[in-house]
C-alpha cells in the first residue's frame, strides 16, 4: 500500500549547483501512510520525515504556539540542517509547515529562538509586527572551504508563513570556533534584545541590542558540566512577582539561578538539576499567554529502535516550569502542560488504599498503549522499592532509600511525606514527573508483556489515590 516517497536532487531555494555535490536520496514508506507507522508517537510531537533535533523558535502568536526544529528533511540521519517548522493551538495537535529556513550559501541553519517583533523594535526592514529568527548559520557545513559561524536573523510578515534572510546578514560575526545558539528575547526595563549565546566548554556569553542589528557584548557566564543551547529568563519564587530569581539553563537541562540588571548575569546558586533521561537541548517559549513558561525539549538519547520508521526521535511533552522554595533552597518545577488532560479517553481510579507484594495487582488487565498514570503516593514505605514496570522492562520506581525515582537523583524530597507521580507512556517513549522533577527514555512495548504493572518489593506502600488515563492520538481522533 501507498506509494514510494523519494527525495533526491536540489534543495529548493538552496545552494543550487553546490548541492549537486551532496548526495541527498532517501525513500521512505508511502506518504498516505505518515503518522500511521506502528512506532509513530501519537501525541508527541515528530516530524512527518526525516530527522528531528533541538526544538528551536518556540514562539507563541495570535493563539498559534510555534515550533521550529532542527530538521534533515532529507534523511534519518543529522545533515542538512533546516528549520522545520510546526503549528498548533493546544500543544499536541501540531501541522507541519513549509521549513522555516533552508541551508544556504550561510552554511548549515544551527539551533537558534524566535520572538515576535513589535512594529519599531528593530532596524529589519518591515512595516509592521514580525516574527523573528535568530539562528547560527554553520558555514563549515556550507562546501566551501574558510566559512565562519555567525549569528543572522531572518523575518516574516506573514505569521511564519515565508521567511526572508535580513541583508545585513551576519549580525554576530564570528567568535570562537563554536558560538551558536541565540536565545533572544526583549528585556522591556532596559528597552533592548538580550541573547546568550553558547561559545565553546560551559562558556556562554550575553549580547544586547537595541534594534536586533547591531549587538554588543555585555557579560559571560558559566554553566559548570553543561554547555550548549541557553536559555535565560525569570520567574517568580512561589508566585511571587515581588521575589524573582533568573535562571540560566544549558542543553542537558542543568541551571544556574542568579540576578540580571539587562546586561550582565550573576550566578548565586547552581548547578541545579532536575531534568533527566534522554531530553535534551529544550528550550521555553518566551512569551507564553499568562507568563507561563513551557519547556518543550528534544527526546535525544535512545531512539535508536526507530531504524526503520521514516522519521527519527521526537520532542518531549510540553512541560510548565516554576520556581518553588524546597528543602534547601529555590528550585525549578516542572508539570505537564495542562493542556495534556485534555488527551484523557478512558479512566480507572482506585482511593485509600495500601498494596504489598504478593497482593494481587490491580492493574494487571490494563490494556493501552498510549496512558498517563496518576498517582499520590506515601514517600515513607517499608518497601524497598514501590512504583510501576511499564512493559515489563522499564521501571518508574522510587527507591526510598537512596530517594531515586526511576535511578534519577533530584529534587524527589517528598512534598509533605507524599510523591506525586505522573506519568506519560507513548508508542515509544515514558517520562515521569515526581515532585517537579522530570525523567524520560525510550522503551520498547514488547508484545507480550504487561503495559503497566503495580510494585511493591518486600513491603507496603499506601496511595491516596492512583488513575490510570488512557489517551487519544493526536494524529488520528
Ligand atoms: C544541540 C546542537 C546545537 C546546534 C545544533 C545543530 O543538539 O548541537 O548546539 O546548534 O544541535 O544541529
Amino acid at each position: 500500500q501507498g506509494r514510494k516517497l523519494t527525495v533526491t536532487g536540489t534543495i529548493p531555494g538552496g545552494l543550487g549547483d553546490a548541492w549537486e555535490k551532496v548526495k541527498i536520496s532517501a525513500s521512505y514508506p508511502g506518504e498516505e501512510s505518515i503518522y500511521q507507522e506502528a512506532l509513530r508517537p501519537q501525541y508527541h510531537f515528530s516530524s512527518r520525515r526525516g530527522w528531528l533535533n533541538d526544538p528551536n523558535g518556540l514562539v507563541w502568536k495570535d493563539g498559534s504556539w510555534h515550533l521550529f526544529y532542527q530538521h534533515n528533511p532529507y534523511n534519518h540521519n543529522w545533515d542538512n540542517m533546516t528549520w522545520g517548522h510546526a503549528v498548533s493551538s493546544d500543544l499536541f495537535h501540531w501541522k507541519e509547515m513549509a521549513p522555516g529556513l533552508q541551508p544556504d550559501a550561510e552554511g548549515y541553519m544551527y539551533s537558534g529562538s524566535a520572538v515576535v517583533a513589535p512594529k519599531g523594535s528593530t532596524g529589519l526592514p518591515v512595516k509592521g509586527d514580525a516574527l523573528a529568527l535568530i539562528y547560527t548559520a554553520n558555514g563549515n557545513h556550507s562546501y566551501e572551504p574558510g566559512r565562519t559561524v555567525v549569528q543572522s536573523v531572518a523575518y516574516s510578515e506573514d505569521n511564519g508563513k515565508t521567511f526572508t534572510k535580513f541583508k545585513g546578514n551576519p549580525v554576530v560575526p564570528h567568535v570562537v570556533a563554536e558560538n551558536r545558539d541565540p536565545k533572544v528575547f526583549w528585556h522591556a526595563p532596559s528597552k533592548h534584545w538580550v541573547m546568550p549565546l553558547f561559545y565553546d566548554g560551559s562558556d556562554y556569553g550575553i549580547y544586547t541590542s537595541p534594534d536586533m542589528v547591531k549587538w554588543e557584548k555585555t557579560c559571560d557566564y558559566k554553566i559548570p558540566t553543561d554547555g550548549e543551547c541557553p536559555d535565560l529568563y525569570e520567574l517568580p519564587v512561589d508566585g511571587d512577582a515581588k521575589n524573582t530569581r533568573w535562571v540560566a539553563w544549558g542543553a542537558q537541562g542543568k541551571y544556574m539561578l542568579g540576578s540580571f540588571d539587562g546586561k550582565v548575569f550573576k550566578a548565586e546558586s547552581g548547578p541545579h538539576h532536575h531534568y533527566f533521561g534522554a531530553a535534551y537541548a529544550g528550550q521555553t517559549y518566551g512569551n507564553a499567554p499568562g507568563g507561563r513558561r513551557v519547556h518543550i525539549g528534544w527526546m535525544r538519547d535512545g531512539g535508536a529502535g526507530l531504524q526503520g520508521m521514516p522519521f527519527n526521535l521526537q520532542m518531549s511533552l510540553p512541560m510548565d516550569f516554576t520556581l518553588r522554595r524546597q528543602g534547601d533552597g529555590i528550585r525549578l518545577w516542572a508539570e505537564p502542560v495542562k493542556e495534556a488532560e485534555a488527551l484523557r479517553a478512558s479512566t480507572k481510579e482506585w482511593k485509600d488504599f495500601t498494596y504489598e507484594s504478593g497482593q494481587t495487582d490491580p492493574l494487571a488487565d490494563f490494556k493501552g498503549g498510549q496512558f498517563e498514570v496518576e498517582a499520590v503516593m506515601d514517600a515513607n514505605t517499608s518497601a524497598a522499592e514501590v512504583g510501576f514496570r511499564i512493559f515489563d522492562d522499564h521501571a518508574a520506581i522510587w527507591k526510598p532509600g537512596d530517594r531515586t525515582f526511576s535511578g534519577a537523583e533530584g529534587q524527589q524530597a517528598p512534598v509533605d511525606g507524599k510523591l506525586k507521580v505522573r506519568i506519560f507512556v507513548d508508542t515509544v517513549t515514558m517520562e515521569a514527573f515526581v515532585n517537579g522533577t522530570y525523567v524520560s527514555k525510550y522503551i520498547r512495548q514488547t508484545p507480550g508483556t504487561k503495559p503497566l504493572r503495580l510494585v511493591a518489593n518486600g513491603g507496603a506502600v499506601k496511595f491516596d489515590s492512583l488513575k490510570v488515563h488512557t489517551l487519544k492520538s493526536a494524529w488520528k481522533e
